[in-house]
């Protein structure tokens, strides 16, 4: 069996790759990513040689090249992560996202359709957003039936993706298998994202910037439990099927640096108030989505998925990680990546 997982260099992808390798050492692992700023082959060097895994530098963009790679490893099945994923980089610069998450995600599907002639052991496993739904008001949740409703560029290009997999489905027949999740935290995040960036900044006795009153409420999922997830739903969820994912784990985002602030403070044994003071609210991102929260039924009722961690221990280990992984933290933290922090947060004035 070979499996092709596409995007495998960055967060959720690399940790899949981490649990999923040496666990089916009879499955051959193919990682094909572009490599962009979201990247890092060290979040793979605990598995870059084993026997079952092999990476390609590739960019689903370009039709011919994934073309070559289908030819070469005929994979049967695709766990497609690759994508630019970042909101705030989407507002800046739309045009990544419509490139890698439309047009890459329908490469991958085209070649699917032209290299498959017996689909039936085949699976095409669009790994998704619950951000495609829009925003919540104060209740309710997201089910599967939920219509779309993307907010910001990233979220409309993920819903674009999504609606070609579903017609894939229905026109050609393509085993197409979708999840859709909330919010991911762990270890291996690029710290553009809310945990990592705040843990960073905290670490550097920099200002902590929360957009608005950061009174947005997001549903928070370990990154383990979604990989855990996706590996259920590809091997037994339903062909067709759309299947949300989500941790049962609604904060609004201020509560959330405040707790990092405190389990900061606990492992180095320093005083909250070092940290807390570090907050600064920032003028809001435009279109920011209220709140965000998943309705997970289908997947715990069909499947027997369950999240293992809570919010308390999945937040002490990541936090855990980033302290013990200062080499990671260090090559992250290019000129390129201070540079995208001090525009994004820079033009943003003060409340
Ligand atoms: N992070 C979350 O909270 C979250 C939640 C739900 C769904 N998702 C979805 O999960 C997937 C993975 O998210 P992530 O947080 O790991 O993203 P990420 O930004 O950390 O990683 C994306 C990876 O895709 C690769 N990539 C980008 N463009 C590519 C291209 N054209 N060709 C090949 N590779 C390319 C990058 O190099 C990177 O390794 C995305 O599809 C995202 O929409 C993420």
């Amino acid at each position: 069996m070979n499996i092709l997982v596409t995007g495998g260099a960055g967060f959720i992808g690399s940790n899949f790759l981490n649990l999923y390798v040496p666990r089916y050492p009879y499955y051959n692992f193919i990682n094909l990513d572009k490599l962009t700023y979201a990247a890092n082959l060290l979040n793979l060097k605990n598995i870059e040689n084993s026997d079952n895994y092999c990476f390609i530098q590739g960019d689903i963009a370009d039709y011919g090249q994934v073309n070559r790679v289908f030819e070469k490893y005929q994979p049967d099945i695709i766990v497609h992560f690759a994508a630019e994923s970042h909101v705030d980089r989407s507002i800046a610069g739309p045009g990544e996202f419509i490139h890698t998450n439309i047009v890459g995600t329908f490469n991958l599907l085209e070649n699917c359709r032209k290299h498959w002639d017996n689909p039936l052991e085949k699976v095409f496993h669009h790994v998704s957003t619950d951000e495609v739904y829009g925003s919540l008001g104060e209740t309710g949740v997201f089910t599967e039936e939920t219509g779309y409703d993307p907010s910001s560029p990233y979220s409309a290009s993920k819903a674009s993706g999504d609606h070609l997999a579903r017609a894939y489905y229905r026109t050609y027949g393509l085993p197409v298998k979708i999840t859709n999740c909330s919010n991911n935290y762990g270890p291996y995040q690029f710290p553009e994202k809310l945990i990592p960036l705040m843990i960073l900044n905290a670490l550097e006795g920099k200002p902590l910037p929360v957009y608005g009153r950061g009174e947005n409420i997001r549903d928070w999922l370990y990154v383990e439990d979604h990989c855990r997830a996706i590996w259920e739903v590809l091997s037994r969820g339903k062909t067709g099927e759309t299947y949300n994912i989500g941790g049962n784990n609604e904060w609004k985002n201020i509560d959330i640096v405040n707790r990092i602030c405190e389990v900061l403070a606990e492992e180095l044994d320093m005083d909250t108030s070092i940290y807390k003071k570090l907050i600064t609210f920032v003028e809001d991102r435009p279109g920011h989505d209220l709140r965000y929260a998943v309705d997970s039924t289908k997947v715990l009722g069909e499947l027997g998925w369950q999240p293992r961690e809570n919010f308390n221990t999945g937040l002490k280990k990541t936090i855990k990680w980033y302290l013990q992984n200062r080499q990671w933290v260090d090559s992250v933290k290019t000129g390129k990546y201070r540079k995208w922090l001090k525009m994004n947060y820079s033009s943003r004035m003060a409340l």
